[in-house]
């Protein structure tokens, strides 16, 4: 009978080797290990050092790739998310497409923030359920160093770069998934590109006030505890609503892989859930926040680790930027 889940077929990521401690931080700004490692659960995090965004997300698609046993000529469909592209044209996940050798795949790239992996997932499966794509490559892939503030504190420490990737097919297992977003947050996390100012512009647009400050170009501007107050709500009813549609109850849950922002946010999220915090994934302590590429990456170190049997019920959570907020289910 033929199912309406998915198959992860393989996972891969890529880190930049280039690892910086917490101590390193309290050498450019005002803060320590001990406001760090408590507030967030960040020990340290990768910072790219000569990698490119879709470098690394090439890097993780490959390991995928091979993983899964999948020729890369297979591939129907690159999807690649991310909020720190290396070109506004032409899309990253074509230029992935060359240098992974996939001649029939389409390519998309979507920014959905944070739950970009999560969103990705989604709009893959519905590519997989329209009946001409059999074989997705979803690539997130992040540099959010390209986008720090490193003379803000109450950022700056908390980003890293890296990537994750998951080959996408059909399969038999359940499925249910919550997405959504609340657009009147925008300005809780955003980041600006520089204003029109062509020869021919001659009345430019000035930066609106952000927090009584003109907002900046090209740099991540966030509202922590604003941000912080939103995910420990959205994302237990993100999950309680995909495990709804799923057919299950959250206590049916083996694993829950959230988005790694902060420890408190998950630890909160968990209790929220009713779950004990040994049935989350936790790698934020040795890689910060990556945007959309930290839950394919958690993932990834799952599937290394052994944590994963066929037939576990896995939610993947996250929120962000837009604000945007989701959960798939998936059997494992
Ligand atoms: N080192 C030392 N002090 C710091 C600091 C740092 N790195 N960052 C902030 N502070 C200071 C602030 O300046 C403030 O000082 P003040 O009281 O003298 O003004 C104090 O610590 C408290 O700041 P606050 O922002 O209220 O701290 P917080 O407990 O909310 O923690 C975050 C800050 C960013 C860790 C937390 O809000 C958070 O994780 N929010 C969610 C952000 C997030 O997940 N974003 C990504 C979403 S995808």
């Amino acid at each position: 009978m033929a199912g309406t889940g998915i198959t992860i077929c393989g996972m891969g990521s890529y880190l930049p080797d280039n690892f910086v401690d917490n101590n390193a931080y309290a050498q450019i700004v005002d803060t320590s290990d001990e406001w760090i490692r408590p507030r967030t659960g960040i020990v340290t995090r990768p910072i790219a050092n000569g990698e490119t965004t879709w470098r690394m997300g090439a890097a993780a698609g490959r390991r995928a790739l091979e993983r899964a046993g999948v020729d890369p000529k297979e591939v129907d469909l690159i999807l690649v998310t991310s909020v720190t592209p290396d070109f506004l044209t032409p899309s990253m996940s074509c230029v992935i497409q060359q240098e992974l050798g996939c001649p029939d795949a389409m390519c998309i790239d979507a920014n959905c923030a944070c739950t970009g992996f999560v969103y990705g997932l989604d709009m893959a499966r519905r590519y997989l359920y329209s009946g001409d794509v059999d074989t997705v490559l979803l690539i997130s892939t992040e540099m959010l160093s390209r986008i720090t503030n490193y003379a803000d504190r109450s950022t700056c420490v908390l980003f890293g770069d890296g990537a994750g990737a998951a080959v996408v097919r059909r399969g038999e297992g359940l499925y249910g998934a919550h997405l959504g977003a609340d657009g009147t947050g925008y300005g809780l996390m955003f980041c600006r590109l520089p204003l029109p100012a062509s020869p021919f512009t001659h009345n430019p647009p000035q930066p609106d006030e952000i927090y009584g400050r003109p907002e900046p170009d090209e740099q991540l501007v966030m509202a922590g505890h604003e941000v912080y107050k939103f995910a420990v709500k959205a994302m237990p009813q993100a999950v309680e609503k995909a495990c709804a549609k799923a057919g299950l109850a959250p206590s049916e849950l083996k694993w829950v892989v959230p988005h790694q922002a902060n420890i408190r946010i998950i630890q909160t999220a968990m209790k929220n859930l009713g779950l004990p915090m040994e049935q989350a994934w936790v790698s934020i302590d040795h890689t910060g926040n990556m945007s959309s590429a930290t839950i394919p990456i958690a993932l990834d170190e799952m599937v290394q680790a052994g944590a994963l049997q066929r037939g576990d019920k896995v939610v993947m959570v996250g929120f962000g930027a837009g604000l945007t907020y989701g959960a798939a289910v998936i059997e494992w």
